[in-house]
């Protein structure tokens, strides 16, 4: 006599695959950012460095690498695979910003601000995206007018 008995809908092969799909595609990104962990200063007028780095010597260059304040978009200055993405910009830092990856593994991104102003003041991010996901981290820039105890 065949069993009649009823069988699952799905047999447990089929759940255990689902459940496996189900766990890489939460998989976490293979990297983590940092930032300088304490303010940049900079006088108004004068450049900032901005420097965010990749953990276990992962190179930036073939990652899109966002740096931001409040909202993802417009962005500080966006890159794609090394690729300026100028028309993805806050109208404020047209041509006031330069983009590279430095360091022997290009595991740093160094942004840097020209002809600060006290707009720059506060929060910014660096996030950084590839295929397996994305990851950032927090910078402040504390910009100083001519005068102020910031000022050496
Ligand atoms: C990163 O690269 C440096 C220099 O090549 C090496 O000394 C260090 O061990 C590497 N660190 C990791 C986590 O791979
Ligand atoms: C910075 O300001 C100076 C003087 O206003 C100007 O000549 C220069 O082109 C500016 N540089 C950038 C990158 O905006
Ligand atoms: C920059 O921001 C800090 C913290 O919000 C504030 O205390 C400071 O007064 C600001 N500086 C300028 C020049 O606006």
């Amino acid at each position: 006599m065949a069993n009649t008995q009823g069988r699952d809908i799905f047999p447990p092969s089929c759940s255990i695959i689902f459940l496996l799909l189900q766990l890489l595609s939460y998989r976490k990104t293979d990297f983590s950012v940092s930032g300088p962990g304490q303010p940049v200063l900079a006088m108004v007028g004068e450049s900032a460095k901005l420097q965010c780095h990749l953990s276990l010597n992962i190179s930036a260059e073939d990652m899109e690498v966002r740096w931001y304040r409040e909202e993802l978009s417009p962005a500080v200055h966006l890159s794609k695979k090394g690729t300026d993405m100028p028309e993805e910009q806050m109208w404020q830092y047209k041509g006031r910003t330069t983009f590279r990856t430095a360091g022997p593994a290009k595991d740093q991104a160094v942004l840097t601000i020209y002809n600060v102003t006290v707009f720059d003041n506060g929060t910014f991010h660096c996030e950084f995206k590839d295929s397996t996901g994305s990851a950032d981290a927090t910078l402040w820039l504390r910009v100083a007018e001519e005068g102020s105890i910031y000022g050496i």
